[in-house]
């Protein structure tokens, strides 16, 4: 069967860029990375799909005139490769209507929170600030509203005593490179799929019926 092709869109370092590429090494995956697209010109990223020997190609938003002309780089790069997904992971900037529209359904996104609980920046700050006891992170399509939109799938990370900011971060970055790639494999095999502003789930089998948050 064809592999789904995939671009992946990303603004720094790249690390679910990289989970994805390991994933879709394997030819058995139901995935291919064909681009990586970065908007920033030093972004690490893109030195990381390379070694991979994966075509980089650097679209710099500054380099644009306005959004909409940005954007219209982006999907010639995106149609010229023949991209049938957009993997948007750590990819920085907000993304017009117009353009979530042209990829509805055929784009997906990660962010390092349980949503629809904290949206935006500084993710973990929020979490932190507001108690919870566990959190994680969501691979959801992509709608014009940022961090909304059809949730593919998700993985909940506890939070410990004493955790800041960063050591969560790195907790849940663990369970983002887990959770990318199977979300990936969820849409590319068609068992995931946008319907009625939802998203439809075949075939999947739930081993845990809990997931309990740590005792303190
Ligand atoms: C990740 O935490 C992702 O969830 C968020 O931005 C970060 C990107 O990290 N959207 P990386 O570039 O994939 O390492």
């Amino acid at each position: 069967m064809a592999r789904l092709k995939a671009a992946v869109l990303i603004s720094g370092r790249g690390s679910n860029m990289v989970a994805l590429l390991d994933s879709c090494a394997d030819p058995a995956f139901p995935a291919e990375i064909v681009t990586v697209i970065s908007n920033r010109p030093g972004a690490a990223g893109l030195a990381r799909a390379e070694a991979a020997g994966i075509p980089t190609r650097v679209i710099d938003h500054r380099a644009h005139p306005g959004r909409e002309d940005f954007e219209a780089s982006l999907t010639a790069a995106l149609e010229e490769v023949g991209a049938e997904l957009v993997c948007l992971a750590g990819f920085m900037r907000l993304l017009t209507p117009g353009f979530v529209d042209r990829w509805a359904g055929r784009m997906v996104n990660i962010h390092p929170s349980l949503l629809p609980a904290f949206k935006g920046l500084h993710v973990h700050e929020q979490a932190l600030a507001a108690g919870v006891r566990v959190t994680g992170c969501t691979v959801h399509y992509v709608t014009a509203e940022m961090d909304d939109g059809p949730i593919i799938a998700q993985a909940a990370v506890p939070v410990m005593p004493g955790d800041t900011p960063d050591a969560l971060a790195a907790r849940v970055l663990v369970a983002e490179h887990k959770a990318y790639p199977m979300a990936l494999k969820l849409v590319a095999e068609g068992r995931a799929r946008m319907g009625g502003g939802e998203v439809e789930l075949d075939g999947t089998v739930w081993e845990q019926e809990v997931l309990l948050s740590p005792p303190r």
